[in-house]
C-alpha cells in the first residue's frame, strides 16, 4: 500500500518526535525496574506526552536567542515583527488565509507594509518568515545574491508530482543544467516565427466574431487562454490540443447549452473528471493539465500544511495519468525520428547532430532530444515549460483587455498605432512590432498593475543581510522563508510616484521614465531579475502583441459586460468606495500560482469598419 502526502508527514513528525516520549517511557521502566522507584503508568503516560510540547518550546526559545545573538554578532536587527494575539500568531494566518480566498489580492499584507515600513518578519506557527517589496531587498534575493536564495525544498515538493524536477522546479546544478539545456530554444530567430500565432489567432478572432454577432458577450479569460494554449502546445510539441475548436461558454444568464471553460483559472475547477470517457485526448490532455496546475497552486498556498489537504493520496495522481496519455507517445515519437535522423547522417558520413543548431520548425521537445534520450527529463521539461508559458501569457492578455474596455482613449490611440505601423489587415512581423512603442507601453502598464506572477517566495541557504532603508539591515537566518510581492512594489507611489495606482501607459514613455524607473530599474520586475529571469519574455511580448495587434486590427471599441458576468465574477460592492484600485474595479482578481479573474472578463466589442485601409493618422 501506498501512502500519501499527509499520511507521510504525519509519519515523519512522529518519528522525530516519538523519541522523547519513548525516551522517557524507557527512563521509568529502568527507574521502576533496576531504581526500586514505582511511578504510576497513568503518571507516565503524562509525562511522556508531556516532553512533546517542552521539547517543542525548548527549540523555540533556543532558536530564537540563537537569531537575536547572530544578528547582534552581525551588526544586524530583526525586520520589525508582526504580531498577533493567539499562540503561534494562528490569528494571522487565518486572517491572511482568508484575505486571500475572499478579499483584493495582498491587502492585508500591504496594509502592514504601512505600520513596518517595506520588509517585516511574518512568523506563523514560530517560524521565521520575511516579508518584502522593497526593490532593494528583491534585488538582493534574485540577483546581488543569488547564491544564498533558492527556491526550496518545500515549493518544490509541492509542486513535483506535476513538475518533476523541470527548469521550473529546480535549483542548483540541476536547475543549471535545465537552463542551459532549454535556452538556445528561445533564440530570436526561433521566436519571431509568426505563422503558427497568426493561424491560433485566426481561429479565436473568428469564434469571438460569431459570438457577437448572435448577440452574446464572451468571456475573454477562457478564449485567450484557448488561444495560449493551442499555440504553446503546437510551439513545444508540435502537437496542437485545438482547444479553440470546443464550444465557447455563454453567458451565465443564458440557457443555451453552455459548457463551462476547461480552464480552472477561468471558472473555478468543476469536480467532473477530466478522464470522461468519449473526450478527445487532447482536450482531455489540457484539462487534465490546468486542474493539475490548479491544485499545485492550492498547495503553495497552504504553505507547510498543505499534506494534510491529501492525507490519503496524491490529487494530482489521476489528472498526471491523462496528460502523459497524450504526451508519452509524443515523446517517444520525437526519440524515434532523432534516432532515425542520426542513423541517416552517420550513413551519410555527415557530423553529428548540432545541439546548438535550432532547425526550422523544430518543436522544443526536438530540440531537448538532442542532449538526453531521458523520457522523465523530458517530460518534465516541456510540462515545465507549458506552466511557466501558457497561463501567463493569457492572463496579462486578459488584463489588457480588460483595462481597455475600461479607457477608451488609450484603446484609441493603440488602434491608431496599429493601423500606421501595422495596416488594417496585414500580417504583424517582427520588426513592426519592435517599432510599436505605444503597444510595449501598454503591454508593460499591464504587468505594472496585474503582474502576472503576482507573489513569490525564495528560502535561505545561509545565513544573510538584507537592506534597510531606515537603518541597520535585516538579519536573515538559514533555511527561512523569505516571500516577495511585485504585485504591492509596482503600486507603491513611493517608487512609482503620486500617481502610482493609476492606469496610464504614458508612465514608460514620459519624463517619468527618467524621473522613476531609469534610476531604479528593480521596481519593475513583472519577469523577475537576475540569473532565473523569464526564459520567454521575449517570446510573451511577441505573442501578445501579435495577438492585440490581430485583435484591434478585427475590433474597434470594446467594452465591460457586467450583465454577461456571473455574480462571482463581479467585484463585490463593498469595494466602491476604497482608495487605489480596488476601488475602481470591475472584477474580482485573484491569485493561485498566476493572477487571474475570478468566473471570466466578459466583454463586447464591435468591428472595424470594412474600409479603413483609408484612416491615415
Ligand atoms: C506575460 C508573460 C510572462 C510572465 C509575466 C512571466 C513571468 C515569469 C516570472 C515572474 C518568472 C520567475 C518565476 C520564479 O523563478 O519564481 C518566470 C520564469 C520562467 N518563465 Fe516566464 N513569464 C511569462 C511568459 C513566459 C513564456 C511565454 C515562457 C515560455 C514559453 C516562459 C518561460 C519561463 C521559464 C522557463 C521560467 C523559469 C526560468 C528559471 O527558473 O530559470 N515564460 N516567468
Ligand atoms: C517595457 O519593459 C521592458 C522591461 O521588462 C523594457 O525593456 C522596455 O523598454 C519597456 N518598454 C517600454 C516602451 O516601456
Amino acid at each position: 500500500m501506498e501512502l500519501g502526502p499527509g499520511e507521510r508527514l504525519v509519519l515523519r513528525a512522529l518519528v522525530v518526535l516519538v523519541k522523547y516520549p519513548a525516551g522517557v517511557a524507557f527512563a521509568a521502566y529502568l527507574l521502576n525496574r533496576y531504581g526500586g522507584w514505582s511511578i504510576p503508568s497513568w503518571a507516565v503516560c503524562l509525562s511522556a506526552l508531556g516532553t512533546i510540547p517542552l521539547v517543542i518550546f525548548v527549540a523555540v526559545r533556543i532558536r530564537h536567542w540563537r537569531i537575536y545573538n547572530a544578528a547582534a554578532r552581525r551588526g544586524a536587527i530583526i525586520a520589525p515583527t508582526w504580531s498577533g494575539k493567539w499562540p503561534g500568531n494562528l490569528d494571522i494566518l487565518q486572517a491572511v488565509l482568508n484575505s486571500f480566498r475572499h478579499g483584493y489580492p495582498g491587502e492585508l499584507l500591504a496594509q502592514q507594509f504601512v505600520k513596518f515600513g517595506p520588509t517585516y518578519r511574518f512568523n506563523v506557527l514560530w517560524g521565521f518568515g520575511i516579508f518584502t517589496c522593497d526593490p532593494a531587498v528583491i534585488k538582493t534575493v534574485l540577483a546581488t545574491e543569488f547564491q544564498n536564495y533558492e527556491k526550496g525544498k518545500l515549493f518544490q515538493e509541492q509542486m513535483s508530482s506535476v513538475l518533476g524536477t523541470g527548469v521550473f522546479n529546480s535549483d542548483g546544478d540541476m536547475w543549471k543544467w535545465h537552463r542551459s539545456m532549454t535556452r538556445p530554444f528561445f533564440s530570436k530567430d526561433r521566436i519571431s516565427h509568426f505563422e503558427l500565432f497568426d493561424r491560433h489567432a485566426d481561429v479565436a478572432l473568428e469564434k469571438m466574431r460569431e459570438r457577437f454577432r448572435a448577440g452574446y458577450a464572451i468571456d475573454f479569460q477562457d478564449l485567450v487562454s484557448r488561444f495560449t494554449m493551442d499555440s504553446a502546445t503546437e510551439f513545444l510539441f508540435g502537437a496542437c490540443v485545438h482547444s479553440l475548436r470546443s464550444t465557447l461558454p455563454y453567458p451565465h444568464n443564458v440557457s443555451a447549452a453552455s459548457p463551462s471553460s476547461p480552464f480552472p483559472s477561468a471558472s473555478l475547477p468543476s469536480t467532473v473528471s477530466p478522464a470522461t470517457a468519449g473526450v478527445d485526448k487532447a482536450e482531455a490532455f489540457a484539462a487534465a493539465f490546468s486542474k493539475a496546475e490548479h491544485l499545485c497552486a492550492e498547495r503553495a498556498t497552504m504553505g507547510e500544511i498543505w499534506p494534510f489537504a491529501e492525507m490519503r493520496k496524491d490529487k494530482t495522481r489521476e489528472h498526471m495519468h491523462v496528460v502523459d496519455e497524450y504526451l508519452h507517445p509524443i515523446l517517444e515519437e520525437a526519440l524515434r525520428k532523432k534516432a532515425e535522423r542520426e542513423r541517416e547522417k552517420k550513413a551519410m558520413g555527415g557530423k553529428a547532430v548540432d545541439a546548438d543548431e535550432i532547425e526550422e520548425g523544430e518543436t522544443l521537445i526536438d530540440h531537448l532530444a538532442k542532449f538526453t534520450n531521458d523520457l522523465t527529463v523530458l517530460h518534465d521539461e516541456v510540462l515545465n515549460i507549458l506552466l511557466a508559458g501558457r497561463d501567463t501569457t493569457a492572463t496579462t492578455l486578459t488584463f489588457a483587455v480588460y483595462l481597455l474596455a475600461m479607457h477608451p482613449d488609450v484603446l484609441k490611440r493603440l488602434r491608431a498605432e496599429v493601423l500606421e505601423k501595422v495596416g488594417p489587415k496585414q500580417r504583424p512581423t517582427y520588426e513592426g512590432i519592435k517599432e510599436m512603442r505605444y503597444l510595449r507601453a501598454v503591454i508593460n502598464e499591464t504587468l505594472r498593475l496585474y503582474p502576472a506572477v503576482p507573489f513569490n517566495i525564495r528560502v535561505s541557504v545561509n545565513e544573510g543581510l538584507l537592506p534597510n532603508p531606515n537603518g541597520k539591515p535585516f538579519y536573515v537566518p538559514a533555511k527561512v522563508p523569505v516571500s516577495y510581492s511585485v504585485w504591492a512594489m509596482h503600486r507603491r507611489e513611493e517608487y512609482w510616484g503620486p500617481d502610482a495606482q493609476e492606469y496610464d501607459p504614458d508612465r514608460f514613455l514620459d519624463e517619468r521614465v527618467n524621473r522613476y524607473l531609469t534610476p531604479n530599474p528593480f521596481i519593475f520586475l513583472p519577469f523577475n531579475a537576475g540569473p532565473r529571469i523569464c526564459l520567454g519574455q521575449q517570446f510573451a511580448y511577441n505573442e501578445m502583441s501579435f495577438f492585440l495587434i490581430k485583435l484591434l486590427q478585427c475590433f474597434a471599441t470594446m467594452e465591460l459586460a457586467p450583465d454577461a458576468a456571473p455574480p462571482s465574477a463581479l467585484a463585490p460592492k463593498e469595494w466602491a468606495n476604497a482608495p487605489g484600485r480596488k476601488g475602481k474595479e470591475k472584477f474580482w482578481p485573484k491569485s493561485h500560482l498566476t493572477l487571474y479573474a475570478t468566473g471570466g472578463i466578459w466583454v463586447r466589442m464591435t468591428e472595424a469598419e470594412e474600409n479603413e485601409v483609408d484612416v491615415q493618422m
